[in-house]
């Protein structure tokens, strides 16, 4: 790279438009939109779409609800000529869509465009030429007003062609190609002449499409052309203004945001931003970006994943995961404190609040995507996402203290793993790690009730499952658990104390579930939980009870190596 780039590279030229009024302006309702993925975005790929991929764009922007879609340049190849006859001849077009096809001012192709358009009920016609300096002297070689003469010659041909065709209802477009590398008064000079030749009035409107061809500004200046253009333009009553910005400088979504808000009515864009070089403007993102706005959008994106598989088999280009809206990990986050924040914003959210979710934009619901994605659990992830995966997976609603310990053994898997683990690999951990398969129910019966209140004592006797033997137990407490305690003691020497207990159901009715969580201080020497499920609310506990006795005398470390490989 060069040290001095000013040397190659001269910078942009502020327009100057002091008295601008876009950067105030809020965007209260959809524009109308323009899907150029058949014509703009097809002729970027590196294998267009044949006729079969070509209908099959044309359903699903017809389902998503664009009314108005660029199906070609059909005087540019045969497939391109046939696909709009077949759209005509088989009436796929509904009745509230209209087509559109482009053509550049040349005679030959203006007769083949009309031609393709035969039988057409509704059409928009799309006629452009090159405007810029650069275009003008060194490709075309041609003055100032030469540009004006070709593009008014051309728009008068539109006119004897349309007349020939008066079954069918013609709108008229035309693009001033290169408009955002040319010089505004140059731009209304030829634009201004072309609408003249068309009569545009509010009765007969054409619509005039200011393209970024090439992105080469920051948009506010891209912005600014479009407020000129917008209050300077003669006959702007009778001009639908469009506007059509590609994405050199990665920032199309932000230049088409600010033209609309500068005066343009109407966007024409790609989905998920395909288009040459580095695409068209991104459809879904002004339309989700307006939707999180709550404008309606007017363009239906509930099943976007079923949309970009569309999208990805037409073009034969993958989606990036990071895409916004749409990408896999656009509703995800790794990192502990983020998951953590979510986490809370969902426990405290209630049906019908209005959506105010940290990290997260939009509701993933909206567009058909679930919330299991949101919280994954990697090398970054703090307790709170995998608390968050057990709960909402498996029910398990862990105490604070109790997620504090666990997340040791997940945080020691996975330094060893190295990878993400799902909400069944945590599940598995979790049973390994608390013995929830091989703690086994204690039979026990509650034998004697002596006293009343305070002074109330109960003998639990039962079957323990211990070091591979089965022995027979008994106790005296002031309940179940205190009874357990005293009759370990004698069974197995070790001093169990509870310093805190949570217990709750996991499912309902017949199939419920209760889950204990026992804090346990054993031998006075280890503090540690033990976790416990059962039906039958004791017997969780109990089961808590050897879970920790278990940990504590290494058998939890021992399953932690041996899950070492998650499940
Ligand atoms: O980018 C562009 O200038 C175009 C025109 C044909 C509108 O695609
Ligand atoms: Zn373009």
């Amino acid at each position: 790279m060069l040290k001095q780039p000013d040397r190659k590279y001269r910078a942009f030229a502020p327009i100057g438009l002091k008295d601008r009024t876009w950067p105030d302006a809020v965007l209260t309702q959809a524009p109308i939109w323009l899907s150029t993925d058949l014509r703009d975005g097809n002729q970027a790929l590196v294998e267009p779409m044949d006729i079969a991929r070509k209908m099959r764009m044309f359903e699903q922007l017809v389902a998503i609800g664009f009314k108005e879609i660029e199906v070609g340049f059909p005087s540019a190849s045969q497939v391109e000529f046939d696909f709009v006859r077949k759209l005509i001849e088989e009436d796929r077009i509904p009745d509230d869509v209209t087509i559109q096809v482009l053509t550049q001012a040349r005679d030959h192709l203006i007769t083949r465009t009309f031609e393709s358009l035969q039988g057409a009920p509704r059409a928009i016609v799309h006629l452009y030429n090159a405007v810029a300096p650069v275009m003008r002297k060194v490709v075309l070689g041609m003055s100032e007003d030469e540009i004006v003469e070709l593009a008014t010659t051309h728009a008068e041909m539109f006119k004897d062609c349309a007349a020939k065709q008066p079954l069918t209802q013609w709108t008229f477009q035309y693009s001033p190609e290169m408009f955002s590398g040319t010089d505004l008064a140059f731009s209304k000079r030829v634009v201004d002449a072309v609408t003249e030749v068309w009569g545009a009035t509010p009765q007969n409107q054409c619509i005039i499409n200011l393209p970024s061809t090439v992105e080469h500004s920051t948009p506010n200046i891209f912005a600014d052309m479009i407020e000129w253009m917008h209050r300077n333009l003669a006959r702007r009553d009778g001009i639908v203004l469009s506007v059509h910005p590609h994405n050199d400088r990665g920032t199309g979504t932000a230049a088409g945001e600010f033209a609309l808000m500068a005066g343009a009515d109407r966007i024409e864009g790609c989905l998920f931003g395909n288009g040459e070089r580095t695409g068209n403007l991104d459809l879904v993102n002004v339309a989700l970006n307006l939707y999180t706005q709550g404008v309606s959008p007017e363009l239906d994106f509930s099943r976007i994943d079923d949309i970009r598989a569309t999208v990805e088999h037409c073009n034969q280009i993958p989606v990036h995961p990071r895409h916004p809206y749409v990408g896999d990990l656009v509703y995800t986050s790794f990192s502990g404190s983020h998951q953590d924040a979510i986490k809370k914003a969902f426990s405290a959210r209630k049906e019908g609040d209005m959506w105010d979710m940290p990290y997260l934009p939009i509701d993933p619901k909206d567009v058909g995507r679930s919330y299991e994605a949101v919280i994954r659990v990697n090398s970054q992830s703090g307790k709170g996402g995998m608390a968050y995966l057990l709960e909402s997976e498996y029910g398990i609603e862990m105490p604070r203290r109790l997620q504090m310990e666990f997340m040791q053994t997940v945080q020691r898997v996975m330094d060893v793993a190295g990878k993400e683990l799902s909400a069944a690999d945590l599940y598995a951990l979790f049973e390994r790690e608390y013995g929830l398969k091989t703690v086994h129910a204690l039979q026990h019966r509650v034998l004697e009730e002596q006293g009343e209140g305070a002074g109330a004592s109960i003998v639990l006797r039962g079957d323990l499952q211990w070091d591979g033997e089965t022995c027979h137990i008994e106790g005296r407490g002031n309940g179940p658990i205190d009874a357990f305690i005293h009759a370990l003691v004698d069974a197995t020497g070790h001093a169990v104390r509870v310093i805190d207990y949570h217990q709750h159901a996991i499912g309902a009715g017949a199939d419920a579930q209760a889950v204990a969580y026992l804090e346990l201080r054993v031998d006075e020497s280890q503090t540690l939980f033990g976790v416990g499920i059962d039906a039958d609310t004791i017997s969780a506990s109990l089961k808590a009870i050897v879970s920790g006795l278990e940990r504590a005398r290494g058998q939890g470390a021992r399953s932690a190596q041996s899950v070492a490989e998650p499940a």
